[in-house]
């Protein structure tokens, strides 16, 4: 059991903090929370070890709930294409973009891809993350998703979710992409199951992509075998992912920056959260998610990075929440909740992560710094302490 004192934990809303706090954990979970006066234990119980924070400031750790950190090579030379004026989709047509990283990925060995996966994991970590949650998506044939998915399942520090991207595109080996979803439900499902690595299914909607109705059935057949779905939908057109999230009560969509009034209104009142990724937007040289609209309307508003080598070449926590401050009209206690509480719920793990509360992992990170230094500064996170499991992790 550890007892963690001498802090200032702060409130629900990340507006401010309540001092003179303890954390109680045992076996890595909060076991009680609350102020030092009532602690609910005998002081000079000497089984407990006791960690004086010397009155630095508490908070969740971050959940960084959209990324595609397993890849090979880099998109750089893509990215001078893009911004001189040719664009994703040209790219892709071209048998660029996605496709190309997918040549790369499907040549690189287990050893070699675990070893640069782990770096990048540990530059999640070094910024206050304890949960990451990583798609496959670039191997695009059974044999390198679950390549992909062995290695994620491998790396160490943070807890990782995976999640089976493998409707990220559709491989040249298939002539049409309704064929390359039989074959998915036909040859790769069974062994995701068997061996245990994923339980979510993502797929991109998106014209040039996957349609909406292909979409649907697909998705439709992980959904019977227990899998809870997340969608790329509506990133550069109105898709119809984002109402098809809504429709089979996704855990999530996003992207969603094309978003009639209608499909905001029902975001409101729905369970589906909305995953916003201003850097991929930053990068795409596109409209942000109209974060405003539906944080009004009550919908969840999650963020991530979708840190991936073509459209969010970047790892960096900060900025998204800078660019949802600048840019999304979000504020500060909302990009916390962002990218805490609400990034749970779009993993579908609020009941075990996201907030200090009794039950809860005890995943925080303590600091001398203020809220305000948070998500101001691009590339810079305070200077903290991550403990994971009620542990610290040195980086
Ligand atoms: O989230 N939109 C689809 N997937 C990624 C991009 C992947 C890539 O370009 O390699 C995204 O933006
Ligand atoms: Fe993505």
């Amino acid at each position: 059991m550890q007892f963690f004192y001498n802090l200032q934990l702060v409130n629900k809303d990340f507006t401010g903090f309540i001092s003179r706090q303890v954390i109680l954990v045992q076996n890595g979970l909060i076991k009680w929370i609350g102020p030092e006066k009532d602690i609910p234990l005998a002081k000079n119980n000497s089984k407990i070890k006791k960690i004086n924070l010397k009155n630095q400031k508490v908070l969740p750790s971050f959940i960084e709930c959209h990324t595609h950190s397993i890849f090979a090579g880099s998109r750089a030379e893509e990215f001078e294409l893009r911004n001189t004026g040719t664009s994703y989709l040209e790219i892709a047509a071209r048998g660029g973009g996605i496709l190309s990283t997918v040549t790369k990925t499907r040549a690189m060995n287990e050893t070699e891809m675990l070893k640069i996966s782990q770096m990048r994991i540990n530059e999640f970590v070094r910024q206050g993350v304890s949960t990451v949650e990583i798609k496959s998506g670039y191997g695009l044939d059974t044999k390198t998703e679950i390549k992909m998915l062995t290695v994620a399942r491998k790396l160490k520090g943070p807890r990782i979710v995976t999640t089976f991207l493998g409707a990220h595109a559709k491989p040249h080996e298939f002539e049409s992409f309704e064929r390359y979803l039989e074959d998915i439900i036909k040859n790769t499902l069974p062994h995701l199951k068997k061996k245990k690595l994923s339980n979510r299914v993502d797929i991109f909607i998106e014209k040039n992509f996957f349609e909406k109705d292909i979409g649907k059935k697909y998705l439709k057949k992980f959904q019977e075998q227990g899998f809870d779905i997340t969608i790329h939908a509506n990133q550069l057109s109105q898709s119809g992912g984002a109402e098809l999230a809504i429709e089979l009560k996704a855990k999530s969509a996003d992207h969603v920056i094309q978003l009639s009034d209608d499909t905001i209104k029902k975001f409101g009142t729905s369970k589906v959260v909305t995953v916003l990724l201003p850097a991929a937007d930053l990068y795409m040289k596109c409209d942000y998610p109209p974060a405003r609209k539906l944080i009004d309307a009550g919908a969840t508003v999650a963020l991530a990075t979708d840190f991936n080598p073509g459209t969010s070449p970047t790892q960096d926590l900060m900025l998204v929440g800078l660019l949802a401050r600048l840019k999304m009209g979000m504020t500060l206690s909302e990009v916390f909740k962002a990218y805490t509480i609400n990034a749970a719920c779009a993993l579908g793990i609020e009941c075990e992560e996201g907030s200090l509360e009794v039950g809860k992992k005890a995943n925080f990170i303590c600091t001398e710094f203020d809220l305000t230094d948070f998500f101001y500064s691009a590339g810079h996170v305070p200077k903290h302490r991550l403990f994971i499991g009620g542990k610290e992790i040195k980086i």
